[in-house]
């Protein structure tokens, strides 16, 4: 059995649902990422696990042992909130020692923990420093190792980094992966930034509207986003309509066709089949993700192979690494990301054409019923 099991957890407020049976299976030592919009249900979530919050349905299973009787104090857990509260009084090395004071543990036994998990958070010099005195990046490290010192069972994060600026906040990522590797202290964090589940990760889960939508490997579900709604939540993304011709094997979209691959051909024999529906084998509607990044853009005439397209550049922003284009095709706008080549690519106004690899075209049958 793995590690933390929740079990089709719920909970219901008298308006809402704001975690709607989520089940999650997380192995010791992963690092999960509960990642979702404003309101999806993952604070909820988390201080389920955390015993602050009585689930309204479903079970929560640490290390073989149902939680429900379990007291917070009681669960062994290392807890960060987005807003540290340091105690202002104390210095950084009195915070941490803090909780195992609480535990009655001995001063020789306490000073040494202390000494070594500031170490940890790299900020052995500040032991004696007030919180005050400190910079938000610092004060998030000594809020880190005060949840690290009781050797938690698992470490629960809640939106930790998001008091600091971006770059502060790019280091404490690349920090915080580092010493969760070194500790291997199984790790659930919650967040509503994409880049910094996908960064930290080993598996995402995608809520929406107290749901997971999908749970996978970052990598895998950027690439093979199981909704539209997750293929639009992790980075940027085109969305388009089309409809797959089964007997020529073809898609359209606004008019422009091309074939379908083997895979693309098999994953959407296998939902008309499932569907038993006779319409559906002949014409299905489909859901089509195609990310920025996987589209070329050439100039206008050129001849590409494989599937390309005429379109018109409508906006472009230098971004530094890349250029980011909006342009008109296919009759909506598409989202281009053209990596910076030193060369000066095409302007506003410019004809273009635009290509991709047949299989970088993701189909997803639209929801039955939708035409
Ligand atoms: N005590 C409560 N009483 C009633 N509704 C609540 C309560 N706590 C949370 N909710 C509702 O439950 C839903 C999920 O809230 P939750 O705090 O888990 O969202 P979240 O994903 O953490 O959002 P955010 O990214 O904004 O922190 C929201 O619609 C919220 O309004
Ligand atoms: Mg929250």
């Amino acid at each position: 059995m793995s590690f933390l099991v929740l079990d089709k957890l719920t909970k219901r407020y008298e308006q809402s649902v704001a975690v709607d049976s989520l089940s999650l299976a997380v192995e010791r030592g992963e690092f999960i990422a509960l990642l979702g919009p404003s309101g999806c249900g993952k604070t909820t979530t988390l201080q389920m696990i955390a015993g602050f919050v009585e689930p309204s349905a479903g079970r929560i299973v640490l290390d073989g042992k149902d939680l429900a009787r379990t007291k917070p104090s009681q669960r062994g857990l290392g807890i960060v909130f987005q807003s540290y509260a340091l105690f202002p009084h104390m210095t950084a090395a009195q915070n941490v020692a803090f909780g195992l004071q609480m535990r009655k543990l001995g001063a020789a036994e306490v000073e040494r923990r202390v000494q070594e998990v500031l170490e940890l958070v790299g900020l052995a010099g500040l032991a004696g420093r007030y919180p005050r005195r400190m910079s938000g990046g610092q004060q998030q490290r000594v809020a880190l190792a005060r949840a690290l010192v009781i050797k938690p069972q698992i470490l629960l994060l809640d939106e930790p980094l998001s008091n600091l600026d971006a770059k502060l906040r790019e280091g404490m990522q690349i920090e915080l992966r580092q010493i969760q590797r070194a500790l291997g202290t199984t790790t659930v964090l919650v967040t509503h930034d994409q880049g910094e589940a996908m960064a930290l990760a080993d598996r995402i889960v995608v809520m929406n509207q107290g749901r997971a939508e999908q749970i996978g490997a970052p990598h895998q579900t950027y690439e093979w986003p199981a909704t539209p709604f997750v293929a639009d939540f992790l980075g940027k993304t085109n969305l388009l309509a089309g409809r797959v011709d089964a007997r020529r094997q073809q898609l359209d979209i606004a008019g422009a066709h091309w074939m379908l691959t083997a895979e693309q051909r098999q994953a959407l024999a296998q939902v008309a089949s499932s569907r038993d529906d006779d319409a559906a084998a002949r014409e299905m509607a489909v859901h089509v993700t195609l990310r920025p990044e996987k589209i070329r853009l050439l100039p206008a005439g050129m001849v590409a192979l494989g599937p390309s397209i005429e379109a018109q550049v409508r906006t472009r922003i230098f971004q530094g690494n890349h250029w980011l284009y909006q342009v008109s095709a296919l009759g909506q706008t598409l989202t281009v990301i053209a990596q910076n080549s030193g060369h000066t690519p095409p302007g506003e106004g410019e004809p273009v054409r635009l290509s991709w690899a047949a299989e970088d075209l993701r189909l997803r049958p639209a929801p039955a019923g939708v035409v």
